[in-house]
């Protein structure tokens, strides 16, 4: 069996997507300040690409393009290899004696287990770094978080959008311990191990440049994740929207008491009362115009009050509606009509906005 068929036999899918440099750049480039004097810890980056012929991971590489630019300490990038003892990469010092610090410099050393990002030796590295920079395996996204939060490293991160509503993630963004980057909600090009079969997402990939015979595919609703300040989370929201006199645009939650929005661009400026704003609203959210109550979804709804379906209405999402009816959704009538909006988080604005 060839190499790359035998790892895929073994891998999920979902892990093996490896982002490209240019992506990397256009993120990374905002946060370039925070690099400063600090040690910068890649955990889940095959800097080689030796792991059974896995691409290339870029992070490593656009830290040491930019390591003097930076004024950066050290970067440390580790991977998980299935079959045996990975390796450590390290760059901090100008090995070769040019003059210049940068990817020539990059040393390799052997670690004693597999680069599992939660395995004790990676965790000691952890514990020396200032900050952390990947793309983690999205399967294990909510370990990988909760290791940052463990640790309390800062950090910068890709997941999915979906990761929002997560019962792990949510809290953290709830908290203000965690919230999106620059890309937000983006179709981002990656590298894989798998043919690219379709035929839009193939044009899609050329039109950027990639080659789909590559492996190149186009993924939806990719979001970076961080806890270092950005300058759009400081941006006071302003929509122009008005509720009073416009009430009808509105609708109330049969079980919650607040209004249901549709669009972040729709949101009322006053409006004092709860709201019920889709996820994307998190690309707009400065939390010192808004706090967020809680996400009105299943479980996490009911811990924040949402009501459970009312019988009737239960049976009519049932039997007539034929969906699923989860008890803290919210949900609201239009014309006499179960109407559940996707996930809604509830959101008020501070005093004073
Ligand atoms: C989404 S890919 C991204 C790779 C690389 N960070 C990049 O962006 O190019 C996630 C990587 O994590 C690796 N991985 C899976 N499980 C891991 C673990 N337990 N510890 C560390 N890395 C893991 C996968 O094999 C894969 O290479």
């Amino acid at each position: 069996m060839a190499k790359h068929t035998m790892f895929l036999a073994k891998e999920n899918k979902n892990d093996e997507f490896y982002t490209c440099y240019d992506e990397i750049e256009k993120e990374l480039n905002h946060y370039a300040k925070y690099f400063k004097n600090k040690v910068i810890y890649c955990n889940c980056d095959d800097h080689a690409g030796i792991g059974l012929g896995t691409p290339k991971s870029n992070f490593l590489k656009y830290f040491a393009d930019n390591f003097e630019a930076f004024g950066i300490k050290r970067v440390i990038a580790t991977h998980y290899e299935r079959d045996g003892a990975s390796t450590m990469y390290i760059l901090d010092k100008d090995n070769t004696g040019d003059g210049i610090i940068c990817s020539e410099d990059i040393q390799e050393i052997p670690l004693k287990s597999n680069g599992d990002f939660r395995s004790d030796e990676c965790v000691k590295l952890l514990k020396t770094a200032d900050l952390v920079v990947t793309n983690p395996p999205f399967s294990l996204f909510r370990e990988y978080v909760a290791q940052l939060m463990e640790y309390k490293k800062k950090f910068i991160i890709i997941g999915n959008i979906n990761a929002i509503t997560y019962r792990e993630v949510f809290p953290l963004i709830k908290e203000n311990k965690m919230w999106v980057g620059y890309g937000f909600n983006v179709a981002m090009i990656f590298k894989t191990l798998y043919k690219n079969t379709s035929e839009s997402n193939r044009k899609n990939v050329r039109s950027h440049g990639y080659d789909p015979d590559d492996n190149y595919i186009t993924t939806p609703a990719v979001c970076w994740f961080t806890n270092l300040p950005t300058t759009k989370r400081t941006e006071f929201l302003e929509t122009g929207k008005k509720y009073y006199g416009y009430e009808h645009m509105y609708p109330k939650y049969e079980n919650y008491d607040a209004i249901n929005i549709n669009k972040t661009d729709d949101i009322p400026m006053d409006y004092d009362g709860a709201m019920g704003v889709p996820i994307t609203f998190l690309n707009k959210h400065n939390p010192d115009q808004f706090e967020i109550i809680g996400l009105g979804i299943s479980n996490s709804g009911l811990e924040i009050g949402v009501k459970p379906y009312k019988p009737e209405h239960k049976l009519y999402r049932k039997t007539i509606q034929k969906r699923g009816a989860v008890d803290g959704d919210l949900y609201m009538m239009v014309d006499n009509i179960v109407t559940v909006p996707y996930a809604r988080i509830l959101i008020k604005k501070k005093k004073g906005n």
